[in-house]
């Protein structure tokens, strides 16, 4: 059976797993992304590399080549990361389709991980039928592809599709990229955890339901799992912060759709896995904002292809370059 390896490196996790060429995920496994160091990502790597030739040769599968999708600015021609993501520790100007070869003769494609995550839903997603599509994951942090007439959007050396870096608000909150008021501050994992603890700091005591107690001297503890969770349950504070994640995406959807004019735009990663509600309040959001000649032609979708999204996209490259 031919198949492709797949490793998907994001700022929380590293997935990586052998993929078929219609998408289906053979065997995979996850590690948590040693962020501190990356030498121990380079490893994980090494390891990804080595474990799943022998599992495929035990398998009796025909590994086709190596596809990695990775946060961060990635240089395409040369395989390098060229100015990673502040979501992972010196991810900088790291060799790393030079440093794989030495532990495999496979060919190597290594790429953004939004960027795959869009081919992903153009070849196998929700996007088929279309050349003109967005791409954005949603998870530690916001990550884009833009598809215009069938192309991948690359820009000079590999960088463009920056789009969770999009500002959407001058005075915002500073951005680990160095920019205000990015889209990321409000909508990634991250952000919506870092603006929940905000709110927190300003409640007064009183206002402090006992959920909220138990993170106010333990903030960093918090995550967008809570504030979701707390959404759920109609807690205020978390409802304003979701809201406002919501809207500061819809904004930028809207700067999006006025650049690339896309027929369909694809949402994926853990912040709305099986979120449907997410992409309708944004179709909803938008009809009200910006020109409705190009927002009346644009479909918001959530990904259908849930957990191993990140993974199938990284593989997809050994099949289908764009
Ligand atoms: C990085 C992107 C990446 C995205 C999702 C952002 O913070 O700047 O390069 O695609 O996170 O991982
Ligand atoms: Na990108
Ligand atoms: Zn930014």
């Amino acid at each position: 059976k031919e198949c492709s390896l797949g490793i998907d490196i994001g700022g929380t996790k590293i997935a990586a797993g052998l993929v078929d060429r219609s998408g289906h995920v053979l065997k995979q496994q996850t590690y948590s992304t040693p962020k501190e160091s990356k030498d121990r990502i380079l490893d994980v790597l090494r390891e990804t590399v080595i474990t799943f030739s022998n599992l495929a040769k035990e398998a009796g599968y025909n590994i086709n080549g190596v596809g990695i999708g990775t946060a961060g600015q990635v240089n395409y021609d040369i395989g390098r990361i060229i100015s990673g993501t502040s979501n992972i520790t010196d991810w900088n100007n790291i060799p790393i389709i030079d440093y794989l070869k030495q532990y495999t003769s496979l060919p190597i494609y290594l790429d953004n991980d939004a960027n795959t995550f869009a081919i992903a839903e153009y070849v196998f997603g929700e996007a088929r039928g279309t050349d003109n599509l967005i791409g954005l994951t949603l998870g530690t942090g916001v990550g884009g592809g833009v598809i215009s007439q069938g192309d991948l959007i690359r820009g000079e050396w590999g960088g463009a599709g920056e789009l969770g870096h999009m500002t959407v608000n001058m005075n915002g909150p500073d951005c680990n990229c160095g920019s205000k008021g990015c889209i990321e501050v409000y909508a990634s994992g991250t952000g919506i955890a870092n603006r929940m603890k905000e709110r927190l700091e300003n409640l007064e005591s009183t206002d402090l339901t006992e959920e909220l107690k138990v993170y106010q001297g333990n903030r960093n503890q918090l995550t967008s799992k809570e504030v979701f969770s707390w959404y759920e349950a109609e807690m205020p504070v978390a409802k304003e912060t979701i809201n406002l994640a919501i809207l500061a995406l819809s904004y930028g959807i809207v700067n999006m759709i006025h650049t690339f004019n896309p027929s369909v735009i694809v949402l994926g990663g853990g912040l709305v896995r099986e979120r449907e509600w997410i992409a309708t309040t944004i179709q909803e959001h938008i009809q009200h904002k910006g020109m409705s000649s190009l927002i009346g032609t644009v479909d918001i979708r959530l990904s259908k292809l849930g957990y191993d999204a990140g993974l199938i996209g990284a593989s997809s490259q050994v099949w289908f370059q764009k």
